[in-house]
């Protein structure tokens, strides 16, 4: 009979709760208001001819390249952060090695480091989520070969300065040090920016929030070009659709379609976080679009009664250290100030802020 990998079968399968998503979704921190009209635009303008071609992706590339003021050889146009990261997992890790994450954080890291038969090396985030550095580097051995942090971090919000990251890099010069900004254009701070960036530095980025492009699958790895090389061995060369390839040079182009969302975002978040500290619900300050806070036993029923409202929002729960919490997605002000009526109404009924306070 046909078995699965051992490294397979002992896998927890990941299922973001994906159906039934009717209502404002602030449940996966995409984008709240979609993509620039500029896209939709171009992807209207689409022909049968450019669909029936194998896609081309270098030319895009070239251009994501200039973008981030690299050289094309050191930029992966990759399908999502998700494969960029699968396919660091496929360069880098052989069964029996070690992958080292700080937790909690973004699901696929572990899935992809043990499909490929790695060991999971769970570092606990220090107090607040602060980035454990002294825990990480000691848990460094020659059997370290990725080593894979979000920064800012999902689901705590919490961000890391990149010269702590550097510092990581350094430390590991046999493991290929990702580091995730997906949640970058919140941020504002970038390892990217660094010039004589160690070679077994990785950075990847992604066009699902910021840019409101969740649904078209693109994101980008970009790191020394050598390394680049070798990850480009194991990516299909068709990997990024012709659609997501003729949409991603309009994307980039409307900066400041993209500029206008992330300030409002940033004021949102402002304002809700505002409101958090009035309603007496613990929060930890965010540096993405999205904010965690402790809501305690009650956690289901919040869920639930902000559902009831039409508002979509993520538990995290079952998260390292994350017990009784719920991740809010910020999106726009309008969306947000939605977000704070549907609160203001759930802490009441459920009588929140007195079991939080207690
Ligand atoms: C830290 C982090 N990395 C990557 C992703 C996935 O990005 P993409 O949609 O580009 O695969 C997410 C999505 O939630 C994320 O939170």
């Amino acid at each position: 009979m046909l078995e699965a990998r051992a490294a397979v079968k002992t896998l927890h399968a990941y299922r973001p709760p994906l159906a039934g998503r009717q209502g404002l979704r602030l449940d996966f921190n995409e984008s709240t208001i979609g993509c620039s009209p500029r896209v939709l635009a171009r992807l209207r303008s689409l022909d049968a001819e450019t669909l029936a071609r194998y896609p081309e992706r270098e030319p895009v590339e070239g251009e994501v390249a200039d973008f981030l003021e690299l050289k094309a050889e050191q930029v992966l146009l990759t399908n999502g952060v998700d494969e960029a990261i699968h396919l660091l997992c496929s360069t880098y890790l052989d069964p029996g090695d070690e992958a080292i994450i700080v937790v909690p954080t973004f699901a696929m890291y572990a899935i992809f480091a043990q499909a490929e038969g790695a060991r999971l090396v769970q570092i606990l985030s220090g107090e607040n989520f602060a980035f454990p550095l002294e825990s990480l580097l000691s848990r460094i051995s020659e059997r370290t070969r990725l080593i894979a942090v979000a920064n800012p971090n999902n689901p705590t919000g919490a961000a890391v300065a990149c010269e702590i990251l550097w510092q990581v890099a350094i430390a590991a010069p046999q493991a290929a040090v990702l580091v995730d900004e997906a949640y970058f254009e919140f941020h504002g701070e970038t390892i990217l920016r660094q010039s004589a960036r160690p070679a077994n530095l990785f950075v990847a980025r992604t066009f699902s929030k910021a840019y409101g492009l969740a649904g078209l699958r693109i994101g980008i790895l970009a790191g020394d070009a050598g390394q680049m090389a070798m990850v480009r061995r194991v990516a299909s060369p068709y990997n990024v659709n012709a659609v997501a390839l003729a949409a991603l040079p309009e994307a980039l182009r409307d900066q400041k379609y993209v500029e206008h969302y992330v300030a409002e975002v940033q004021r949102s978040r402002e304002v809700l976080e505002q409101e958090l500290r009035s309603l007496g619900l613990h929060y930890w300050p965010s540096r993405a679009n999205f904010v965690l806070i402790r809501v305690g036993t009650a956690y289901a029923e919040f869920i639930q009664a902000l559902r009831a409202r039409g508002i979509l929002v993520r538990d995290r729960h079952t998260d390292p250290g994350c017990e009784g919490c719920v991740r809010l997605t910020v999106g726009s002000c309008e969306h947000t100030r939605a977000l704070i009526e549907a609160l203001r109404d759930v802490v009441e009924k459920l009588a929140l802020q007195r079991e939080v306070r207690a």
